[in-house]
């Protein structure tokens, strides 16, 4: 949580032997605003070899810096700025650490030297990729360059051409490095992927940063793989970037099987509530309660809610850890108010299922449930935790509930993809993965399907009358 008001501290500038005490307060990142204390008079510039203050009981001592005099309605008499090592000063005076500027480079040495483990067929295959890469998107570059000019709707005519032919062939082509791929990584260890997934981005950067999504995916804005920026991207589907080259690097990974999966999810939770609602005993039942686990942008209540009377019968608990993802299943719920008229019930709760899993009377807090659904959670749970979060659900739902998990399964064709280009490693599974999981309720009826690409599978549980 950021100050809104600026914090100082008292700190005392270094020049030779001469000490100044002074007071600074926050100025820009990497600056800071100084008040000279005890009457000294600062010159219009000055240099100082250090500024020594106190933090947490601790003497931290910043390198040379350069003050400037500028007029300041705090009474500041001007600002310092260092001029060797540069200081972060949001994480100093908002995140309660220092940061330097230059702390990456003390690895460098550490990260050029990590290309002496990669394997020489490794470090072919890349070179090569990166040699095509780069004639493709300088012509595709040439392309943008000669249409730039043009009126705005001639421009998306002449790139919809280009996309329908040049374009195609050249997913064409990624498909088949793809695959060349596969059966060169075929063989690694867990360490291996992880040593030459590390070398691979690093070569192919500035070709993912191209790509709206596998930027994304790689930085990681929200710290996590699966935020609903990214989950809008699958499920748009779209030709997104600022190049033509852009645009194609974006769908192109949009389109592979996984994604295909992510977007096939939305029906398969839309048709089994359907199927459970149909099949239920208490016909016309209305505010069925429904937990979706880590809901995201909780998008598949478009395909399950598409009339008032839908909207009447399920009563939805929407829980996830990000805010930010809760907020557009709030946008989405409104949307769909309006829509059909109608007033939908629904409970948000920004939890983490870690924290769910340390709540010992769930079932107070939250009530029981009908129905239980997650998708797109399980797969980055390890097997104690999954299987901690799978029996912890298991006992909120009701006697005769059902609930449905997705997760991918070890065979995902996108698998090396996602790992190397994305950066998006996943917790894959068997069949009998999943269903040992519930091992320890040999009660629970349960069994496993999939979606239509095979990529992801679910596990479909009944929860028996004896638990
Ligand atoms: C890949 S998205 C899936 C979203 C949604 N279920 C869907 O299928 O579109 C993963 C979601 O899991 C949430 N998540 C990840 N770990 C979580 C945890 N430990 N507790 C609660 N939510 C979590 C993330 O915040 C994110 O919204």
């Amino acid at each position: 949580m950021r100050h809104r008001e600026p914090i100082q501290f008292k700190a005392d500038l270094l020049k030779g032997k001469e000490i100044i005490p002074v007071e600074a307060t926050y100025d820009t990142k990497f600056s800071l605003m100084i008040q000279f204390l005890n009457g000294s008079k600062p010159s219009r510039k000055s240099d100082f070899t250090k500024l020594v203050f106190e933090k947490n009981g601790a003497q931290i001592e910043m390198g040379p810096c350069r003050f400037t005099t500028v007029s300041s309605k705090t009474g500041a008499h001007g600002r310092l700025i260092f001029y060797e090592d540069v200081y972060d000063f949001n994480s100093l005076f908002f995140e309660n650490r220092l940061e330097k500027l230059q702390a990456e480079f003390q690895n460098v040495s550490l990260i050029l030297a990590h290309k002496n483990k990669i394997k020489a067929k490794f470090k072919e295959y890349t070179a090569n990729l990166t040699y095509d890469l780069t004639v493709y998107k300088n012509l595709f570059d040439k392309l943008d360059a000669r249409m730039a000019g043009e009126p705005e709707e001639i421009q998306q005519h002449v790139q919809d051409a280009i996309i329908a032919t040049e374009g195609r062939q050249f997913m064409i082509f990624l498909d088949k490095k793809l695959e060349e791929f596969e059966y060169l990584v075929a063989n690694y260890n867990k360490k291996d992927h992880e040593r030459h997934g590390f070398y691979f981005r690093k070569q192919l950067w500035s070709f993912i940063l191209c790509s709206p999504f596998m930027a994304r995916t790689n930085l990681k804005p929200r710290g996590y793989s699966g935020d609903s920026v990214m989950m809008n991207m699958i499920y748009a589907n779209d030709y997104e970037g600022r190049s033509t080259f852009g645009k194609l690097m974006h769908k192109h990974p949009n389109e592979h099987p996984a994604a295909q999966a992510v977007r096939n999810r939305r029906d398969v939770i839309a048709n089994i509530l359907a199927s459970y609602r149909a099949k239920d005993e208490k016909k016309n039942a209305r505010h069925r309660k429904v937990l979706s686990v880590a809901c995201g942008p909780a998008f598949e209540l478009k395909n399950v809610l598409k009339t008032a009377n839908d909207c009447a019968t399920f009563h939805f608990t929407l829980l996830d850890q990000d805010t930010k993802a809760l907020a557009e299943a709030k946008k989405l719920i409104a949307q769909l108010e309006k829509k059909y008229s109608a007033k939908i019930k629904v409970d948000y709760l920004n939890e983490s299922v870690r924290t769910m899993l340390t709540t010992p009377a769930l079932e107070k807090m939250w009530g029981k449930f009908d129905y239980i659904y997650s998708m797109g959670l399980f797969d980055y749970l390890t097997p104690p935790v999954a299987k901690a979060v799978l029996e912890k659900l298991y006992r909120i739902l009701k006697v005769g509930g059902k609930m449905v998990i997705g997760n991918f399964h070890i065979s995902n064709p996108s698998r090396f993809y996602m790992e190397y280009w994305l950066d998006w490693v996943l917790y894959y599974r068997s069949e009998q993965d999943l269903i040992d999981l519930l091992k320890s309720i040999p009660s629970a009826e349960s069994d496993v399907f999939f979606e239509e690409t095979g990529s992801q599978m679910f596990l479909r549980v009944k929860k028996a009358a004896n638990r």
